[in-house]
């Protein structure tokens, strides 16, 4: 849709360094530039960024492209969007679209015209609020009696509408907006036979944005205490803004909310501000409405950890904690925190001031299933008969969790909590699954015969080592047999490392620098080879790259020997699992993946060993010790999942 020559023109002029530079401090190294990667946790750097070849990649989650899908990727947008938003980064004109159709481009026009009657309305707002009387008087007062610094003013574009019928129309048609734009804007309300008058009077003004920056409507909250109005007044659904979508504040919040990889989700644009203003900013609002599972795929592009905001009035918590099993569903973490005596965020920031504020979130955000356990605890308890309905309710929420272990876990944490037995949880919830697996028939065929393949693949490792065949344990893994898979995992990195070591993997970077990126915080099992890989760490540290050579000559006769090992063992084809895909004869020309994946496996390996030790401990451990295993556990799955997804490997 955008000429081919505008994208090309893009691409010459959009410097991949400084549009990635505008979101991460870029460091040099060598010929590339390197940072911590702004789309997953990490503390040392694994992002790399090419000026030479224009491209960027992470050798730690594997994203990687040119300047388009970066800004793609990171404001979550569309191939044509990114364009836009790069032509307008380096003041490139992009032409209005030339092959639409008469119709979708009279759409098209409405919308943008739309687009800047509003914002010229947030202009409007704003101005009046700063330069008439009124509008200091009470609008701007009423903000400052809230606690909103200026800045926290500016900053969301907060207004003022005038009192009477219609200055806003007189002010707009004065600027040569039409009265059927604003009505599709949705800034006035025409009854029929009579004049339009203005939809906001006397209220202040909070502009409400697309996640791309755009103003899409209006937030509007009355002055004083007149009950025979609505507190606050919205903007109705027009053609730019669908309340189901929108969640107030994300465009102030998501660089923050990616940063901190969470998301803190609130009911009120004040309670928005408020935490903003204090330093806390990766927060936002469904602004009175249950979230709905659009406003989750939306955010579930920031993040994927959500912190629900309760205000503390039982009644009506409970009522949306039912709505937050959408976000279980969508495989979200949710975490859960109330406030005190009927206190909004924004309230009780007020009260206890930032510090304590802050305080307050780190101790009392706990995850949301206990959270709701908790809320049912008291009516389970003193109320025999209401235990059955109070399961049901939990049970409900647990199945949602997609994660299997996870749920395990969250059934064990939920019957402590409600002092129920955990097998008539499992039970209850089991049948839940399976009738909602009937339902849907969710398991393709494709998944199943990978996982069988993957099955038989392990299988078949397992049984080259002499090991037998994992005992369907408590978790359907045996330790023996984990730890005998992490001795090959290992084996193969190490072969790798001392054969490719000097390869060069990217520009000037070798195997053997994304090996000690990649694996240096990894503690290795097998005793030779944390030997090996210490020596091997020690020369990188000198800035030399050991060579096969170096590890033939070394001192050690141990290290001596299995190095000779490695490299004169011959790849039958039954080892071919440890390089799945990946022909044996081809290793050097594929070297690329293979590093690759032999990194993700042997980290994926690390991770199910940690998971299962970590559940080993649960039975045993109590309630504050629970927690932090949970929290433990979850880290882990993320880490197994996103593992798993770069291998191409089914989860579960
Ligand atoms: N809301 C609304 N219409 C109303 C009342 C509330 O749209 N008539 C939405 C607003 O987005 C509001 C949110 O619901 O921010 C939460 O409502 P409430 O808790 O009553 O307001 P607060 O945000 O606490 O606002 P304030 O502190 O200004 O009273
Ligand atoms: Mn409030």
């Amino acid at each position: 849709m955008i000429p081919q020559q505008i994208i090309d023109q893009i691409k010459l002029t959009a410097d991949v360094v400084e549009v990635v530079g505008d979101y991460v401090q870029l460091k040099r190294r060598g010929t590339n530039m390197i940072a911590c990667c702004p789309f997953h946790n990490e503390k040392s750097p694994s992002f790399y960024v090419s000026a030479s070849k224009q491209i960027y990649k992470c050798f730690g989650c594997g994203k990687a492209g040119d300047a388009i899908t970066f800004v793609k990727d990171i404001e979550g947008l569309n191939y044509g969007e990114a364009i836009r938003f790069l032509a307008k980064k380096y003041g490139i004109e992009v032409p209005e679209e030339v092959e639409r159709t008469d119709e979708a481009q009279a759409e098209y026009n409405e919308r943008e015209s739309i687009l800047i009657v509003l914002n010229w309305a947030k202009n409007f707002f704003q101005e009046q609020m700063k330069t008439t009387d009124d509008g200091q008087a009470f609008g701007l007062s009423y903000f400052r009696s809230r606690g909103f610094q200026d800045k926290t003013i500016t900053d969301f574009e907060l207004g003022f509408s005038p009192e009477g019928w219609d200055g806003m129309i007189k002010a707009a048609k004065k600027a040569g907006h039409s009265i059927d734009l604003l009505e599709k804007a949705g800034l006035i309300v025409q009854k029929e036979n009579q004049q339009p008058i203005d939809r906001f009077r006397n209220r202040v003004m909070f502009p409400i944005y697309h996640q791309n920056g755009k103003v899409i409507g209006f937030g509007a909250r009355m002055l004083g205490n007149d009950k025979n109005q609505p507190k606050y007044l919205n903007s109705p659904e027009t053609q730019v803004y669908h309340k189901s979508e929108v969640l107030y504040g994300l465009f102030q919040a998501k660089q923050a909310v990616r940063q901190a990889d969470n998301c803190y989700l609130t009911e009120g644009y004040t309670d928005v501000i408020a935490m903003s203003q204090a330093g806390v900013k990766n927060v936002v609002s469904s602004s009175g409405t249950s979230l709905t599972p659009d406003q989750i795929k939306v955010i579930s592009r920031y993040t994927k950890n959500v912190t629900v905001l309760y205000d503390g009035d039982a009644a009506g918590m409970k009522a949306s904690v039912r709505g937050i099993d959408l976000l279980l569903e969508a495989g979200m973490n949710v975490r859960a925190l109330t406030f005190p005596d009927g206190d909004d965020p924004d309230s009780y920031l007020k009260k206890v001031g930032e510090n304590a504020f802050e305080e307050y979130l780190k101790g009392n955000t706990t995850d949301f299933i206990s959270f709701k356990a908790s809320l049912y605890a008291e009516e389970a308890a003193s109320d025999p008969f209401k235990r059955a309905s109070v399961i049901t309710e939990m049970v409900e929420s647990i199945v949602k969790i997609p994660d299997p272990i996870a749920r395990q876990v969250f059934y064990t944490q939920c019957a402590k909590v409600l002092n129920i037995s955990e097998e008539l949880l499992i039970e209850e919830g089991n049948r839940i699954l399976i009738k909602s697996q009937q339902d849907a028939n969710k398991v393709t065929r494709r998944q199943q015969e990978q996982a069988e393949r993957t099955r038989a693949l392990e299988q078949q490792a397992l049984g080259e080592l002499g090991a037998e065949p994992p005992e369907a344990g408590e978790y359907g893994i045996a330790v023996d047999p984990i730890t005998r898979v992490i001795e090959v995992s290992e084996r193969e990195t190490m072969r790798m490392l001392i054969t490719y070591g000097e390869k060069s993997m990217w520009e000037d970077l070798t195997v053997a620098d994304i090996y000690k990126g990649e694996l240096e915080d990894i503690e290795f099992i097998t005793p030779i080879y944390a030997k090996m890989f210490q020596i091997f760490l020690a020369e990188m540290q000198l800035d030399r790259t050991p060579n096969t050579q170096f590890f033939l000559d070394h001192s050690d006769v141990e290290v001596r020997t299995e190095t000779i090992n490695l490299i004169t063992t011959p790849h039958e084809p039954s080892e071919q699992w440890l390089l799945k895909k990946i022909p044996i004869v081809k290793e050097e020309d594929v070297l690329r993946g293979a590093v690759t994946q032999d990194i993700f496996r042997i980290k994926l390996k690390k991770v199910e060993k940690v998971i299962h030790e970590i559940k080993l401990q649960i039975p045993k451990a109590n309630e504050e010790e629970l927690d932090i295993l949970l929290s433990n556990i979850q880290e882990l799955l993320k880490a197994k999942l996103s593992l798993a997804k770069a291998l191409g490997r089914p989860v579960g």
